[in-house]
């Protein structure tokens, strides 16, 4: 049974790990990361973005499969389907689809109305057993064909913020998403501490957890960091094996061609990963 994202993120935080939120595109995908957190026994968080759960052919299909997996491949870690940047109406659709956790991304919207926002979901989301994640100051990068510069979040804002009783709070600290460029100025830890000064017990997100060197995603869970999302980084890792694959030529022999061996190469990529990332955050065998 898919959970609440709020308990395993208090436990993390309170035991100075993260759990990941693992993006998924389809089935293999999802597959992969439900099957690496039980092997891990990990809780794990799975993200969905509008334009995934679009591709995907909407947010009810995704339940169906996910609550399909989790019982027919007997998962027994706590596993969360969360909506990942959500806009006001998609927050309302993942509740009515049966997601059990949902992020609400008003940064865009001036502070005053972003706040008005978040504290309107956190009503519903309060009755419904849910969790809700607000964000606060811009994540750089592309996602979904959205381009915005990395920002730091105003420390002030984001106590204004996680005082409406949300669950989860993502802050920018000078994280993108996708790969970082060369030119990166990396992390800022400043901004960081400083929110969580000022909102304490309260879980905090990075986003944009692709790319970011090992030493900064500990300095960042030392000061906060409960939730990393990683999205860019489970594709990179199915393309290569992908590519591989058909570089060899092994489609065109025998029954390569056959998606069920195609696809493998990249199932297992995605598997290393989550499994990689599961150790670098300290979430395995925290179920
Ligand atoms: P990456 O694609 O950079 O890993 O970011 C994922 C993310 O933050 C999803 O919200």
């Amino acid at each position: 049974m898919l959970v609440s994202a709020k308990d395993m993120l208090q436990k993390a935080k309170a035991g100075h790990y993260a759990v990941g939120q693992f993006n998924i595109n389809n089935l293999e995908w999802t597959k992969a990361i439900l099957l690496t957190a039980q092997e891990n026994n990990s809780p794990v968080i799975l993200g969905v973005s509008e334009g995934a759960g679009k591709y995907m052919g909407g947010y009810k299909t995704i339940v169906g499969m996910v609550n399909g997996l989790l019982e027919e491949l007997n998962i027994t870690v706590p596993v969360a389907l969360h909506l990942d940047h959500g806009s006001y109406e998609g927050c309302l659709k993942c509740i009515d689809a049966g997601f059990s956790s949902i992020m609400f991304d008003g940064s865009h919207y001036p502070i005053e109305e972003n706040v008005a926002k978040t504290k309107e979901l956190v009503a519903i989301v309060k009755e419904k057993g849910m969790s809700l994640e607000a964000e606060v100051g811009s994540i750089g990068g592309e996602e979904d064909g959205v381009v915005g510069a990395g920002e730091c979040a105003d420390p002030a804002e984001c106590k204004m913020v996680a005082d409406l009783g949300i669950d989860f709070l993502a802050a920018g600290i000078g994280n993108i998403h996708g790969k970082y460029p060369e030119n990166w100025q990396g992390l800022s830890f400043e901004t960081l501490d400083a929110i969580q000064q000022l909102t304490g017990e309260l879980p905090l997100v990075l986003h944009g957890g692709t790319g970011i060197p090992a030493d900064m995603i500990k300095k960042a869970i030392d000061l906060g960091v409960s939730k990393i999302n990683v999205n860019t980084e489970c594709q990179l890792a199915f393309a290569a094996a992908t590519r591989a694959y058909v570089e060899a030529g092994k489609d065109l022999q025998g029954k390569g061609f056959d998606p069920r061996k195609l696809l493998a190469p990249g199932f297992e990529a995605i598997k290393a990963t989550v499994k990689e990332k599961m150790e670098l955050f300290g979430s395995v065998n925290r179920a």
